[in-house]
């Protein structure tokens, strides 16, 4: 048999959402929402991955990332091993290549990277055999987050085209919302971004979006409010006066809510800072606030990714510059 099983999606790896064209979101999606139904039954356990091996290979903290990685991985039936920096031979001085090369050595399926610098999840892609999901990379690129997050909006919605969509927050420091916006652009959605002048990076613009630097303005009539976590710990100075003052003209009430459509979306990638960039009222809204359906629309996304990756594996080519050596 040499047809590839999913015809649609034909890259070996994931590593960004930019550059991906609207048939391969569509496929990864389609696919996440058979998952989605499927996790919901009380029968979750499947073989699509048998025989199959996934490492995450974590080099910065995460906690629903990578359980969500190793659920999602668990119920299609592969093995997963998980490789957390602090045990690792990083911590003794061995650098990312050396690491990829000792792990590739053994055979595994998907290597799921998360790591601090932008392009890393690129730079081991050419390094290895097997495919490579990037888990977040630096301020670059976290492509399973963007597809949960539209999967959660499809499912609301029906449909991602013509919506507006406010991506509210620490922007400059955000891979998450650097998914979005190429996710949201590609399939139809209309973008702007929200923050204080500081936050938003200059030239977003050229991005194809629309930048507000008054909240109230920002939010008026969207579809979608996505908030972003105040990165703190990527910061190197101040970039702004303090987390009152923040929360006074960037941080999510039900008075700025106000101003979007009455049924808007609220979204927030987690983990969330309560009372700095979102008040819990509005947060644990039932009706409005779809953060845990987010989490959940995460496993089945990473679901459909970690099998469609391995089941093309065969029908793609390596760049492996190991296999040349
Ligand atoms: C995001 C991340 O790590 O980029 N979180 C996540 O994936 N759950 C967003 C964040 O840390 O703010």
């Amino acid at each position: 048999m040499n047809t590839i099983p999913f015809p649609d999606y034909r890259h070996r790896h994931l590593l960004g959402i930019e550059g991906l064209v609207p048939i391969e979101v569509t496929a990864l999606l389609d696919r996440a929402e058979i998952y989605a139904q499927r996790n919901r039954s009380p029968d979750k356990f499947s073989e699509e991955m048998r025989g199959r091996t996934v490492i995450n290979l974590f080099f910065e903290n995460s906690t629903r990332t990578r359980t969500s990685f190793e659920l999602a991985a668990h119920r299609l039936g592969a093995n997963v091993i998980n490789m957390t920096v602090g045990s690792s031979s990083v911590a003794k001085g061995e650098t990312l290549i050396d690491t990829a090369v000792t792990l590739n050595a053994m055979h595994p399926d998907v290597l799921v990277v998360r790591h601090a610098e932008s392009g890393a999840a690129a730079l081991l892609a050419q390094k290895v055999n097997c495919a490579v999901i990037n888990a977040g990379d630096g301020a670059h690129e976290h492509p399973t987050q963007a597809l949960l997050d539209a999967l959660t909006i499809r499912r609301r919605r029906g449909k991602l085209s013509g919506l507006e969509v406010a991506i509210c927050g620490d922007v400059l420091h955000s891979r998450v919302a650097r998914s979005n916006i190429h996710l949201l652009n590609v399939m139809g959605a209309h973008v702007r971004l929200v923050g204080p002048r500081p936050l938003i990076p200059s030239g977003a613009q050229e991005l194809g979006v629309d930048v507000f630097y008054d909240m109230r303005e920002g939010l008026k009539d969207v579809d979608v409010v996505m908030m972003l976590r105040i990165q703190m710990e990527r910061m190197q100075g101040n970039f702004f006066p303090s987390v009152r003052e923040y929360f006074r003209y960037f941080g999510l009430d039900r008075e700025k809510l106000a101003l979007a459509k009455p049924d808007a979306l609220i979204m927030h990638p987690g983990p969330m800072n309560r009372g700095v960039e979102i008040d819990s009222d509005v947060a644990d809204d039932f009706e409005r606030s779809v953060i845990r359906e987010q989490v959940e629309m995460g496993v089945a996304v990473r679901m459909a990714v970690l099998e469609i990756l391995a089941a093309n594996l065969d029908h793609t080519e390596s760049t492996s510059t190991l296999e040349k050596r």
